[in-house]
């Protein structure tokens, strides 16, 4: 059965649309630890449009479970992890127009770097995972420059427009996490995952740990509206 890291920068990005100080992403980590998920995850990204640097500090204080720090994989965020350690860092690619992160690392274009920030991040007893597409090259070159882990990309799989292409991705998904598995590395898996499609993925046996946010917080928002109207109600009401 995989652990559930749950992705709280969405709570950050409702936050941000009016910069204030609700909802706070480290009270919802805190929601999510007492529910009972296995992990926290936020991405501080280049142009902090959700998660602040503040959170992680205040989220690797209080987040007793294990806390996964999403970046990409630059020296700048090397120095912010190092000072804040959190149990596990996924490096992700980043480009600031994108909505969300789309497709996996190039682990093999990138090899020599990646090495040089590996290295320092194990250093510092920081767990390092890869996100990365399903892709044979991909998982070689990731087990070549020392990852402890892969997270492989669930994105093809969710998009998926009919049950066929479905069908293909997630066996693409399998093939992937076997080869992942035959170079002793941690497998997790995540990113578009829904109440609607996650059954499939998290049935693959050898998956350690399902990173899922979107479709929580989104669910979070709808079920919490009716308990949040009426309260506004009693007080609206009173006056
Ligand atoms: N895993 C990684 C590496 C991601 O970048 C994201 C999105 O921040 C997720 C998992 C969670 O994706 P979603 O929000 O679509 O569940």
């Amino acid at each position: 059965m995989p652990k559930l890291g749950v992705n709280i920068d969405h709570v950050a990005t409702i936050r941000e649309a009016r910069r204030t100080f609700e909802p706070d992403p480290v009270a919802a980590a805190l929601i999510c630890q007492l529910a009972g998920a296995d992990a926290i995850v936020a991405h501080l990204r280049e142009d902090r449009r959700h998660i602040q640097d503040k959170d992680i500090q205040l989220l690797r204080e209080v987040v007793k479970i294990k806390f996964n720090l999403e970046m990409a994989a630059t020296e700048e965020m090397v120095k912010v992890a190092t000072k804040i350690k959190p149990d596990q860092v996924t490096l992700v690619p980043e480009r600031r127009q994108e909505v969300t992160t789309e497709g996996g690392l190039n682990v093999v274009s990138k090899r020599k770097p990646l090495e040089t920030l590996i290295k320092a991040l194990k250093r510092e007893g920081i767990v390092v995972s890869l996100f990365i597409d399903p892709h044979p090259a991909q998982i070689r070159a990731s087990a070549e420059v020392g990852a402890q882990a892969v997270e492989l990309h669930t994105g093809e799989y969710a998009n998926s427009g009919t049950e066929e292409q479905s069908k293909q991705e997630l066996k693409k998904l399998m093939n992937g996490v076997k080869r992942v598995k035959e170079l002793n590395l941690r497998v997790h898996a995540g990113h578009g995952l829904t109440y609607q499609n996650v059954a499939h993925v998290a049935a693959i046996e050898e998956i350690e740990e399902l990173n899922i946010g979107h479709t929580i917080i989104s669910r979070a928002v709808l079920v919490g509206l009716d308990k949040a109207v009426r309260e506004m109600l009693a007080l609206v009401r009173i006056g």
